[in-house]
C-alpha cells in the first residue's frame, strides 16, 4: 500500500482519477463515515464523478433482493456505470454466505476498473468473521488493497467529545 497521501489528494479526487481504493479503519465515531461522505460530495460536486454510497449491509441486502427477483444484473449494470463506489462499515454486521458471495462479486466487479473507499473497525486479520470464509475473505482484501490507501482514524469518538460538551 502507498504511504503519504495528503488531505488534498483525497479531496480533490485525485485518488479517483488513478484508479486507487481508499481503506478507512479505525474505531467507532472517528470520522470514517464523515470523511468518506465528504470526498463523496466533493466528487459529485467538483468532478461530475458518479458516487453511490452504501452501508455495506444496505448493499447485501439490496443485492440479495435483486437476486431474488431475477434483477441482479440490473444493479451491476448500475454499479458499472460508477466512478467511486463508498462501502461504508464493513466489520459491524457479519454476512450470510450468499451476501458475503454477491459483495465479492460488486468488489471483483470494481476491482482496477473503478475506486472505491471502504470503512471498517476491523483489522484485515479479523474480516474472516465478516466474510465466513478464509479464502473468499483473502481475494476480497487482495483486490482492495491492491492500488490503495490504508487510512487510519486514531483517537477518541466524536460522538463522545460531543457528548461531553453537552453535558457540561
Ligand atoms: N472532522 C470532523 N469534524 C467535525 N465533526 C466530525 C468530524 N468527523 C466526524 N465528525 C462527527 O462525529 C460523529 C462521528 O463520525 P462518523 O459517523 O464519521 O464516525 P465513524 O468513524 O463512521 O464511526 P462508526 O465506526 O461508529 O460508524 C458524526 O456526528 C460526525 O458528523
Ligand atoms: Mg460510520
Amino acid at each position: 500500500m502507498a504511504q503519504g497521501i495528503t488531505a488534498e489528494y483525497l479531496l480533490n479526487g485525485h485518488f479517483i482519477e488513478n484508479g486507487e481504493n481508499l481503506i478507512f479503519y479505525g474505531g467507532v465515531g472517528t470520522g470514517k463515515t464523515y470523511l468518506s461522505t465528504l470526498i463523496g460530495l466533493n466528487a459529485i460536486q467538483k468532478l461530475e464523478k458518479r458516487i453511490k454510497f452504501y452501508t455495506v449491509t444496505g448493499l447485501v441486502n439490496s443485492l440479495l433482493d435483486a437476486h431474488e427477483k431475477g434483477s441482479l444484473s440490473r444493479v451491476f449494470k448500475q454499479i458499472e456505470k460508477l466512478d467511486l463506489l463508498i462501502l461504508d462499515e464493513i466489520g459491524y454486521i457479519p454476512l450470510h454466505k450468499q451476501g458475503a458471495e454477491l459483495l465479492f462479486q460488486v468488489i471483483s466487479m470494481c476491482y482496477e476498473r473503478k475506486s472505491m473507499i471502504v470503512t471498517t473497525n476491523l483489522q484485515f486479520g479479523q474480516w474472516n468473521h465478516v466474510f465466513g470464509d478464509p479464502i473468499l475473505t483473502e481475494a476480497v482484501i487482495d483486490r482492495l488493497i491492491h492500488h490503495s490507501h490504508l487510512i487510519v482514524f486514531n483517537g477518541e469518538s466524536y460522538r463522545y467529545k460531543e457528548s461531553l460538551l453537552h453535558n457540561k
